[in-house]
């Protein structure tokens, strides 16, 4: 009797924790990731954010040597798409697609995109990072920023990304600037997030890399970094934090 309790209880505590975790969006949802939210993020993406981007593109592209791929980049939760303009810059032959779980981004994303004159090297799909709509081994990188403290179930959508690298893929996602961005750069981006609305970001880098940690050890996924980007003389402007992981 008191076995069966037990397992009960156990039972009952597997459920409500995984209540706790939202399942996957497979649909729109119109209400929840609005076109106000698009169109606002836009114009923050052109104005305070603007220096981010290309710096940002430069680094992937050379740290993984993209320059001259031809392959397939996916931005997961990239919004308006300025990485993946300055991606299409700086890379010849890679085709990068935008998988974001708010649509009413795709049109602000594809003009942007046909005004550089990349309109044939982008595509987009609605996409929440926990129930990616490709098939195992499709990417040759996917690459994130900003978008990952979003997710509700980041381990599995850490997962999903897993699956649908191709072997010897690679991944990049994080939030705030890449290690070549200007400190004075940096620093007048993050005093003017200080001053707009949603405020300076507020998050502690070293508990987020435990917990990317936790979860790179749960999939069993060995071959990873953390990188915590601290250019000379960038004392206590945070750069944020990257995780990198590759597919066997
Ligand atoms: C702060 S914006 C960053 C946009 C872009 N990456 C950038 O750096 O400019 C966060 C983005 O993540 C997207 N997002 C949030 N939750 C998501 C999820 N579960 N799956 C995919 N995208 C998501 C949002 O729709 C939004 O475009």
């Amino acid at each position: 009797m008191k076995y069966k309790g037990l397992l009960a209880l156990v039972g009952g505590l597997l459920i409500i924790g995984s209540l706790c975790l939202a399942e996957p969006l497979l649909v729109p949802s119109p209400e929840e990731y609005t076109l106000e939210y698009a169109v606002n993020f836009q114009k923050t993406a052109n104005t305070t954010l603007a220096p981010v981007y290309a710096p940002l593109a430069q680094q992937i592209t050379e740290d993984f040597k993209l320059h001259d791929k031809r392959g397939i980049g996916v931005d997961l939760g990239s919004g308006p798409g300025n990485l993946i303009v300055e991606l299409c810059k700086v890379t010849q032959n890679m085709h990068w697609v935008n998988a974001d779980i708010n649509p009413f981004f795709f049109p602000i994303f594809y003009k942007a995109a046909e005004e550089a004159e990349f309109g044939h090297r982008v595509s987009a799909i609605f996409a929440d990072s926990q129930a990616l709509p490709f098939r195992d081994n499709y990417a040759d990188i996917v690459v994130s920023r900003g978008s990952f403290h979003f997710w509700d179930d980041e381990e599995k959508a850490f997962g999903e990304i897993y699956r649908v690298l191709k072997p010897e893929g690679t991944a990049f996602i994080g939030r705030g600037f890449s290690r070549n961005m200007p400190v004075e750069i940096a620093k007048a981006v993050r005093s003017r997030q200080g001053k707009g609305k949603g405020g300076m970001p507020k998050y502690s880098v070293s508990d987020t890399a435990d917990e990317l940690k936790g979860i790179m050890e749960s999939l069993n996924i060995e071959d990873y970094r953390i990188h915590t980007p601290t250019p000379p003389d960038s004392d206590g402007v945070n750069y944020g934090i990257w995780l990198e992981f590759h597919k066997k």
